[in-house]
């Protein structure tokens, strides 16, 4: 059995240091590139395992026993400003383990509970790094890497402060349902979450992060990870008009093998394309493939997980956060376009039916909202892509004579064209407006049970 390498999500509220870890691991600058040091975009790059084994030391022996060895990873790094939520659920959505970074000094944040529910949602496991340990006030700084080792030189009051703060975020994941312990206590890693105290800065805790990463990946994903039998598919994170290039997606495969040669089915707003790639693009190992260091390698094939670029004429207008299936016959191509209709019907939502009307700025944003309204089960009419228009007030308004609290808009990071907003004061519809999904939907609900009451 060959398993491929996993996918590991790093997710957290912004400035937690998710990509300070991640420059850290690679040994590169990305960060201080950032305009205004905020990630905006979904990253990914390739740690082959050599970096892992250099990474964690000795502690990489134990790993190399393992039956199953991943051939390196492929991170993913994702913003935490609260804006980019769908950026963040499309980079969970890919994930098979994950990272959630928190801020020693501050422990959960908003967006920190944000990226649980995202994992929560797709039933990712992950590991807690507790970043910034070096600004614990009193933290003493030293030679090694083992954060077991570090916290072994501290002063006796710094080791019960470091205690109190993993405390802290035990209790609060308790709360929200997960029993979890530090790393070097915990005794079945697959009911209690490992906290692994770090810091991107110094480097330290760093060796065992991957190391608990690496060991519960080889222990528990085989299965998910094995290629055997596993249809060849993607998500687009992004799709670009590239100078010498022409259109160009920048995409992350999942499972299976890309070749120039196969045809890639992929979803527009109304259609679903077939196009065959012009090049195969792929970034250097430890290359931030948003920032890389070097230029693309053109390749003919690429196996996954990989995160890579094709170019292709046919691109335009495919959405991003949209599934991708790579083909490689007529029959293929015939059962993946139906796949995509079927997805693409599950979240584009046209019905003559009671429920409310649903407005998103990306598929990502879209496909994340209707799931929990689903399970909240709140009824939907309508559900799309774009600004809210005069027309959605129209038919909010003809289902608020039956329903008066179906008879509204969400409305998740899109504009409200002016003649909609003229005509939603006139008819008294209600609309929600968000640029957080949780607040969103939790926003309508509240009102629901306040005018219930
Ligand atoms: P977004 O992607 O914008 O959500 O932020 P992020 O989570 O990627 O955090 P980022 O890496 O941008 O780090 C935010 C700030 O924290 C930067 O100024 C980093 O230098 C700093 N920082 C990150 N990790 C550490 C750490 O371990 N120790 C200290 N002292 N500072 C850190
Ligand atoms: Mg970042
Ligand atoms: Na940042």
């Amino acid at each position: 059995m060959q398993i491929r390498q996993p996918i590991v999500a790093v997710l957290g509220h912004v400035d937690s240091g998710k990509t300070s870890l991640l420059d850290r691991i690679r040994g590169t600058g990305v960060q201080g590139r950032e305009a205004g040091g905020i990630t905006q975009h979904i990253g990914a790059s390739f740690l082959p395992s050599e970096t892992i084994k250099e990474t964690c030391g000795i502690l990489y022996k134990k790993l190399e026993q393992a039956e199953h060895k991943v051939p390196g990873i492929l991170v993913i790094d994702t913003p935490g400003h609260e804006v980019f939520t769908n950026l963040r659920s499309r980079g969970g959505s890919a994930a098979d383990i994950a990272i959630l970074v928190v801020d020693v000094n501050r422990g959960f944040q908003p967006q920190t509970n944000e990226s649980l529910k995202i994992l929560q949602s797709r039933k990712v496991p992950f590991v807690v790094a507790l970043n910034k340990c070096d600004q614990i006030s009193g933290w003493r700084k030293s030679e090694t890497k083992f954060i077991s080792q570090a916290i072994k030189e501290q002063d006796a009051s710094i080791q019960t402060d470091l205690d109190q703060k993993i405390y802290d975020v035990v209790g609060t994941l308790s709360i929200l349902g997960y029993q979890s312990e530090a790393f070097y206590r915990v005794k079945d890693f697959r009911s209690e979450i490992a906290i692994v105290p770090i810091s991107a800065r110094s480097g330290v805790g760093i060796p065992e992060l991957l190391s608990v990463l690496v060991g519960l990946t080889q222990q528990y994903l085989q299965k998910r990870l094995n290629q055997e039998e596993k249809e060849p598919r993607g998500i687009v994170l992004e799709v670009n008009d590239e100078v010498g290039l022409g259109q160009t997606a920048n995409i992350i495969l999942i499972d299976g093998t890309i070749k120039k040669e196969n045809s890639i089915v992929v979803a527009k707003r109304d259609s679903v394309i077939v196009t065959k790639p012009k090049a195969i693009l792929l970034p250097k190992p430890l290359d931030e493939m948003r920032d890389p260091r070097d230029k693309f390698k053109p390749v003919s094939q690429v196996d996954a997980a990989a995160g890579l670029k094709i170019a292709s004429p046919d691109l335009e207008g495919v959405l991003p956060g949209s599934t991708l299936y790579v083909a490689t016959n007529d029959a293929e191509i015939e059962k993946y376009t139906k796949l995509i209709e079927a997805e693409m019907k599950s979240v584009f939502i046209d019905t003559e039916t009671n429920g409310i009307i649903l407005k998103c700025d990306t598929i990502g944003s879209l496909e994340a909202i209707v799931e929990m309204l689903r399970r909240s089960q709140v009824p939907i009419a309508k559900a799309d892509i774009g600004p809210v228009n005069r027309r959605d007030i129209m038919e909010a308004k003809a289902i608020k004579e039956n329903d008066r609290h179906l008879g509204i808009v969400l409305a998740f990071n899109v504009k409200i064209l002016p003649d909609a907003k003229d005509e939603s004061e006139d008819s008294h519809i209600k609309i929600f407006e968000d640029k957080v999904i949780y607040s969103l939907i939790d926003n309508y609900n509240a009102w629901v049970e306040e005018d219930t009451a």
